[in-house]
């Protein structure tokens, strides 16, 4: 399978991963799934373990275990906005391909507005 790597500004690469899932997974636009903060603010611990990371919501209650960082790495950013800490670790092509295995919505539109942007930063986008 090809492999793509693109470096693009945060909102442009949430936007590129979404409509990859949608045309993967055949999901509709309205079928997209969006919670708001304080719904992924409610899944914060073990047993049920949520991240925010470039505006795609990430169910990673089973990954916990797997999670080569560890799963206590995982828990301290549950229910939150982890972009930042997802970024600092520089993580691989494959964790980023791997992740969307997880991904369960998008921040709601509302809450996207509402969050500062981080100025200037990018990310790295897997299109495949
Ligand atoms: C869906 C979300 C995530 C996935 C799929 C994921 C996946 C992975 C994978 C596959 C690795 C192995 C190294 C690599 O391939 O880059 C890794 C390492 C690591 N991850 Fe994550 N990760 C996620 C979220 C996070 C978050 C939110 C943090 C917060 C700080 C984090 C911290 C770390 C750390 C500290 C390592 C170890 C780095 C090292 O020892 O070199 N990860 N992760």
């Amino acid at each position: 399978m090809k492999k793509h790597l693109l470096l693009l500004s945060d909102s442009d690469c949430s936007r590129f991963r979404s409509d990859r899932l949608k045309e993967n997974s055949n999901m509709s636009e309205e079928k997209m799934k969006t919670f708001t903060l304080k719904e992924i603010a409610e899944h914060s611990n073990s047993d049920s373990a949520w991240v925010l990371i470039n505006d795609g919501v990430y169910d990673v209650t089973k990954f916990l275990d797997e999670h080569p960082g560890g799963p206590e790495t995982l828990l301290d950013w549950a229910g939150k906005e982890a972009t930042e800490a997802f970024e600092d670790v520089a993580h691989s092509v494959d964790a980023r391909t791997l992740m969307e295995n997880y991904k369960i919505g998008e921040l709601s539109e509302e809450d996207q507005k509402e969050k500062p942007k981080a100025n200037g930063s990018s990310s790295w986008c897997v299109l495949q």
